[in-house]
């Protein structure tokens, strides 16, 4: 990326103007004296490639900038956060592990990232057998909830990246989760599927996990050029009122090239603008209380 380019996304983005504007309403953090226990917080769209693996890999990497200690946990068999964080994947403790093995120590799963703060729990393909094997445990919603708490006093904010289907694993992440974050392309049919979503934490909240909070609904993929795009977030901010984060996250090419060099933007790209607005809904999330 040449710097041209940057200044031409910046601006696109609209965000160079609204940047400013907008640091003032979320201040810098206060440091904290000390860690845990973690709030969890699920990131979960049943709807394919709308933000979630990225939004947890920069939203965990913001905030380990921040002093909060973070661990990631990959709940999709595809393993996408694992390689996106520069994961070892193969003959590893990984969560398929720990949610068949009850005598797995959680912190043997658990490897360091190239950010300091920020820890990640893999997942590979075995993942894809847990929901066959899940089907006849007894309390099967809760097992990664069971996994988590043995390791949630050791960190500040623990994010589950959930697969994209509203299945056990999914159901699991809401049951081991203190709020959800939605991520939600501006893209058409964006709102597909989101009152099914929200139907089913409700469902969880009844039957399972009282305490679960709709945390906000992270707006993704947001490209000012287009009518459609903008038309779509107007849209989002009038149905979910202000369940919808402040914070907006541009269409960028700079996350397709952070994903290739396994790094966050926070580090690939810090003084981009779509590092900023991971940085900005760090400080969101702490204003908001969902993260301490
Ligand atoms: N703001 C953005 N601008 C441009 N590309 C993006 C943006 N956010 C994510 N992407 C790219 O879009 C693709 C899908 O993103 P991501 O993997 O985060 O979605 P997902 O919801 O986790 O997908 P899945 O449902 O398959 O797990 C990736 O190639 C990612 O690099
Ligand atoms: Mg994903």
């Amino acid at each position: 990326m040449t710097s041209r380019s940057d200044d031409t996304s910046a601006e696109l983005a609209g965000l160079e103007s609204s940047e400013s504007a907008l640091a003032g309403v979320f201040p810098e953090p206060k440091k904290l004296n000390g860690h845990g226990p973690a709030r969890i917080i699920a990131l979960c769209n049943q709807k394919g490639g709308v933000g979630k693996t990225t939004t947890t890999i920069n939203l965990g990497a913001a905030l380990a900038d921040y002093g909060r200690k973070v661990l990631c946990v990959d709940f999709d068999p595809q393993g996408a956060l694992s390689a996106g964080l520069g994961a070892t994947v193969h003959d590893v403790v990984n969560i398929y592990d720990l949610l068949v093995d009850s005598s797995q120590n959680p912190e043997d799963a658990i490897q360091h990232t190239g950010t300091k703060n920020l820890e990640l729990i893999p997942a590979n393909i075995d993942l894809s057998a847990a929901e066959v094997h899940l089907i006849n445990e007894v309390a099967r919603e809760q097992i990664l909830a069971r996994v988590l708490r043995k390791v949630a006093n050791d960190y500040d904010a623990i994010l589950i990246d959930c697969q994209p289907s509203l299945g056990i694993l999914t159901v699991n992440a809401l049951t081991a989760s203190h709020g959800v974050l939605i991520p939600l392309e501006c893209e058409f049919f964006a709102l597909r599927g989101v009152a099914l979503l929200i139907e089913t934490i409700e469902k969880v909240r009844d039957r399972l996990n009282p305490a679960l909070a709709l945390d906000g609904i992270l707006a993704t993929m947001y490209d000012p050029r287009t009518l459609h795009s903008r038309e779509v977030l107007e849209r989002v901010q009038e149905t979910f009122g202000d369940r919808v984060f402040k914070t907006v996250i541009a269409r960028t090419v700079k996350f397709p090239d952070a994903s290739v060099a396994a790094a966050p933007i926070t580090e690939f790209a810090p003084e981009s603008p779509a590092a900023e607005a991971y940085r900005q809904l760090a400080r969101e999330l702490i204003v908001r209380g969902a993260v301490a």
